[in-house]
């Protein structure tokens, strides 16, 4: 993306310009800055930037993924409380804020678009929370020290659903727990992933084919059970 958008300042002024702080339909205990649809802010986005050809603006939607593993994480805090967090393709930041909600030790909130971490930033502050904004692709690196590993919405293209997927494997061998959040996008590993909570996701009209989307909570199914190896952690057993 344009070397504009690499401007912490740039990149924040696009992301309040574009959206309204307000609260999550599934989480309202959490406000975003929002935007009603995406159209309108990648056109913003591209008459700032002068570039064509970006990155849909994910940021500025709070996914259903999302808000439904934000939902869990405050309504099971045991989860993350007192643990190192990371989220993984993290948007708006939704789920690490919740996390950071819930009372996890450290946050640490991944994405490759600059005007998500951005808004990230943003939204952290607007929340009253601490998280650690990283602009980075990290799903090829391990990351040390992590208990808890959160991945909402991140099965929606094929290549980068089998990057996750080897992400969440190395975590997992490690010993990290990991939490996924997902509709049933077309990528997801089912296979490899067993159920742990579904809610009804309103609001979502804007980026999806239905305003109402269930969306289930899921973990790696423990190597116990006679899948794959590499694939048991404690998120495995229900929270
Ligand atoms: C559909 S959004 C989900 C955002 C958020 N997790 C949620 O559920 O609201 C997917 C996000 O993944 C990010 N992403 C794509 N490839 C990535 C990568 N290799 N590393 C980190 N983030 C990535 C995108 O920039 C985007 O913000």
């Amino acid at each position: 993306m344009g070397a504009m958008l690499d401007a912490p300042r740039a990149a924040r002024d696009i992301v309040r310009a574009s959206t309204r702080l307000r609260s999550v339909a599934l989480v309202p205990e959490i406000r975003l800055y929002q935007a009603s649809e995406p159209i309108s802010v990648w056109q913003r986005t591209e008459t700032a930037t002068g570039r064509t050809g970006l990155d849909p603006p994910f940021w500025a939607f709070a996914w259903a993924g999302g808000q439904a593993l934000a939902r869990y994480l405050l309504d099971h805090p045991e989860t993350v409380r007192g643990r190192p967090v990371i989220d993984m393709a993290s948007g708006s930041g939704l789920v690490a804020i919740a996390a950071a909600r819930a009372g996890a030790a450290a946050v640490t909130a991944y994405d490759i678009d600059p005007l998500a971490v951005a808004a990230i930033a943003l939204n952290a502050a607007a929340n009253d929370v601490t998280v650690l904004a990283v602009g980075a692709d990290i799903l090829a690196d391990e990351v040390a020290g992590t208990e808890v590993l959160l991945v909402a919405d991140a099965f929606y293209e094929r290549a980068l659903a089998g990057r996750v997927t080897r992400f969440i494997e190395r975590g997992q061998a490690r010993g990290a727990d990991v939490l996924v959040g997902d509709l049933g996008r077309a990528y997801l590993p089912r296979d490899r992933l067993s159920p742990l909570a579904t809610y009804d996701v309103p609001g979502l009209a804007a980026v999806e084919d239905a305003d109402v989307k269930r969306t289930t909570i899921w973990a790696p199914i423990p190597a116990t059970a006679g899948h794959r190896p590499g694939l048991g952690g404690r998120a495995g057993r229900p929270a």
